[in-house]
């Protein structure tokens, strides 16, 4: 495993174990473990995802094993955008998280979208950050043009940007921007996130055997060279030790070009985020009263 240093010193593992989608609750917390038990030190949920308890559930029982201490772990959540309503709102989210998943402090905080009065929010973050409660803050789903007036307005940049690419969807000018103001890239939906599907792509599954590799592998694998955190998640304890095996071997610089040049742009992405639709569909959805 190797790890990411971010602006303010923290070390961040750069694979992680990602829980979107998982919402029974016993499955999350079996899925956690299996990741923990596989050596993942990395876990990825949201207030959005339901599941925060179940992670908090299973990280208790994996400290109480004793497979790793609660130091080793690095635990990001996220602010919903019906918290993002002014700082009060989000003050309080901040502290729902860190009750839900019963921890002390929160390693990685986001804001999940740059949606609503995310400068207010972003305040309530940079507050619980100076207090203790969370570890470092970051963003989610900030496009280039987003995260530059971000960066040149707030007191504290964010320490990661959360994104989604993947083989498909490089975002090449994001990874630019963010290198720019010391912001690290972790991307979603590593695996590609369903739109174009990877597995049955012939030039991957060539470059996938002469590493004696998955194709899953090697795309985790493109991402990690490129200084990119990847979370991908699965709930098939099979596939969670599968991803997690990517760091015994090296793409070649040809290998690297020939998996970029899969880049689809904008038409590559799983979520269109410039979508009216979809930012109305974000703002009125409500994850609790
Ligand atoms: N910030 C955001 O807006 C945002 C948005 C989306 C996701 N995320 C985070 O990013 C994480 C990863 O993204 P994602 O869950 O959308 O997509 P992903 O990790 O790219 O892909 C997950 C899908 O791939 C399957 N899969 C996993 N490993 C596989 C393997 N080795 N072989 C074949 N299929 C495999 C999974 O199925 P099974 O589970 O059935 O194995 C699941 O359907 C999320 O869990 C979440 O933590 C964040």
């Amino acid at each position: 495993m190797e790890f990411k240093t971010l602006s303010n010193g923290i070390k961040m593992p750069m694979e992680g174990f990602g829980v979107f989608q998982v919402r029974d609750k016993e499955e999350c917390k079996q899925s956690v473990l299996n990741a923990i038990r596989a050596g993942y030190r990395l876990i990825d949920t949201a207030a959005s995802y339901t599941n925060e308890d179940a992670v908090g559930e299973a990280v208790r029982e994996a400290v109480a094993e004793g497979i790793c201490t609660r130091e080793e772990l690095f635990i990001t959540s996220k602010m919903w955008v019906q918290d993002m309503q002014n700082y009060d709102t989000a003050r309080k989210a901040i502290d729902s998280s860190i009750k839900m998943l019963g921890v002390e402090y929160i390693d990685l905080y986001l804001l999940h979208q740059a949606m609503k009065d995310y400068f207010s929010a972003w305040r309530a973050m940079e507050d619980a950050y100076r207090e203790g409660k969370l570890r470092a803050v970051g963003v989610s789903n900030f496009y280039p043009f987003v995260l530059t007036n971000f960066c040149e307005t707030v007191d504290i940049k964010p320490m990661v940007n959360q994104i989604e690419t993947h083989p498909y969807f490089t975002q090449e000018q994001s990874l630019e921007v963010m290198n720019h103001y010391g912001v690290i890239p972790e991307a979603w939906a590593p695996l590609g996130g369903g739109r174009y599907s990877p597995w049955n792509d012939e030039m991957l599954g060539s470059i996938a055997k002469n590493h004696g590799k998955t194709i899953g592998q090697v795309i985790l694998r493109w991402n990690v060279q490129r200084s990119v955190v990847v979370i991908p998640k699965s709930v098939h304890k099979e596939r969670i030790e599968e991803n997690f095996n990517i760091w015994d071997f090296v793409l070649t610089d040809e290998e690297m070009a020939k998996i970029s040049a899969l880049d689809m742009g904008y038409q590559g992405t799983a979520i269109k985020h410039f979508d009216p639709e979809f930012v109305r569909m974000c703002t009125n959805r409500k994850i609790h009263d």
